[in-house]
């Protein structure tokens, strides 16, 4: 099987790397990717957000699958430019993807599924959204309706950084924000794969959005994630599929409009029983490095399932009996203006420890100066180039294995002016509880 996957971060590397231990994939190439995946596939300058180019670029490799990672490809229709091309995609067309495009969409499938969820108040003005604040009380979530590279929701106790966040949101042409009751208690991710009609959960996954250790600072991308949870109720992706994923994925596709590809379905674990806090419409980073750190079932042959309408007679998936931690190194600045250009050093040296492997995200490469060749890299050196810029994933028996593993990883990584949380499952791996 030749597999192209689209996206250029810790994610993708996660979703190639799996690939490229699946004796069934034949051959590996990514649009754009970066420079750790071009060390496991072919990697080609393709505007990711450009179907016609990538559907182009995938004809043209003879491409048998097509996995579409980030959320702005899928909302901007590439899948739907691929799937047009007769090229089967793993990921869902525009129309589906408003699930995650647009948080009012989202919410209003979740009204008519009946899934449960914070009520929400749609403003299109600040007047309407300071009523909608004054409504629910602090502490205040305030979510811009479209897209917004992590940065859309703010959760704060302070009325008037509510209100500014609205007013930022609305300040974009026809725009809308979404104000919503606080949602109390731990939040999970669970990833449930689905082809538009039949529906299957990898395991959950717990995501950290804070900049800084014990969930303080700025909201970010997500610094560190960890499987299985165990304080997590036993009937937990029970539950999860029957009131929320199938609801869902028939709401869609009776509205003409199947979800096929991956629903992110973002809970709460409030003291009223389990709640919707977000959907997107692809998988989660940096939980799929931990997710798929298990999974025990070649991963080429399951995204085609999804692709191609066939989850329903694909055989039941195998985990490993192993626990996944990781920790996000990001760039100084970051979630704020980031540096560019510190060089990264001791990668090697992570994964040379057992259990650790090292997934890139915004990682370039610049060119050594003449006389420095590091052949190993073709004459350049690593440099950081983003805000997260890699992700480091330990395995091990149980989360406290998996977490030493892990930092004992993070510790070998040399980026001046970067920064890590260092509590990452720390509570989980010390106690039933987090
Ligand atoms: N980890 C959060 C996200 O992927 O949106």
């Amino acid at each position: 099987m030749k597999i192209l996957v689209v996206g250029t971060g810790a994610r993708e590397h996660a979703l190639v790397r799996s690939l490229s231990l699946d004796p069934a994939v034949t051959e590996l190439h990514a649009a754009p990717g970066n420079p750790g995946i071009g060390l496991l596939a072919q990697l080609h300058p393709v505007d990711q957000l450009d179907g016609s180019a990538v559907a182009e670029l995938a004809g043209r490799l003879g491409a048998d699958l097509v996995v579409v990672g980030p959320e702005a490809p899928l909302v901007a229709g590439v899948a739907d430019a691929v799937r047009a091309a007769g090229i089967a995609v793993f990921g869902p067309s525009a129309a589906a993807a408003q699930l995650e495009g647009s948080k009012a969409f989202a919410k209003e499938v979740m009204a008519a599924a009946g899934v449960p969820t914070a009520e929400p108040r749609i403003a299109t003005t600040l007047e309407e959204a300071a009523a909608g604040l004054d409504a629910f009380g602090a502490p205040y979530v305030v979510k811009d309706d479209g897209l917004a590279a992590g940065k859309g929701v703010v959760v704060t106790h302070d009325r008037d950084e509510a209100l500014a966040h609205a007013a930022d949101c609305l300040a974009k042409t026809g725009s809308r924000v979404v104000i919503e009751d606080y949602l109390d208690g731990p939040e999970i991710s669970l990833f449930v794969l689905s082809d538009g009609v039949d529906a299957v959960p990898l395991v959950p996954a717990q995501d950290f959005k804070r900049a800084h250790d014990g969930d303080e600072g700025p909201n970010t991308g997500g610094m560190g994630a960890y499987s299985p949870l165990p304080w997590a109720p036993q009937d937990l992706v029970q539950e999860v599929m029957d009131r929320v994923a199938r609801p869902t994925i028939a709401e869609m596709a009776r509205r003409g409009t199947p979800f096929a590809g991956v629903l992110y379905v973002g809970l709460a674990m409030t003291s009223k029983g389990l709640r919707v806090v977000e959907f997107n419409a692809r998988f989660g980073d940096p939980e799929t490095q931990v997710v798929l750190a298990r999974l025990a079932t070649p991963l080429g042959a399951v995204l085609q399932a999804a692709a191609t309408g066939s989850l329903g007679t694909l055989p039941a998936l195998e985990w490993l009996d192993a626990a996944a931690v990781t920790v996000v190194i990001a760039s100084g600045g970051y979630p704020g203006t980031v540096r560019a250009g510190d060089p990264i050093t001791g990668i090697e040296d992570a994964e040379a420890i057992p259990g650790v492997h090292v997934l890139h995200a915004g990682t370039a490469l610049q060119l050594n100066p003449a006389g420095e060749d590091d052949d190993a890299l073709d004459g350049a050196h690593l440099v950081a180039a983003g805000g997260r810029v890699l992700s480091v994933v330990g395995v091990g028996q149980d989360l406290a294995a998996a977490r030493a593993a892990a930092y004992a990883g993070v510790a070998q990584i040399e980026l001046p002016y970067s920064h890590h949380r260092n509590d990452i499952a720390s509570a989980a791996a010390d106690g039933p509880l987090v």
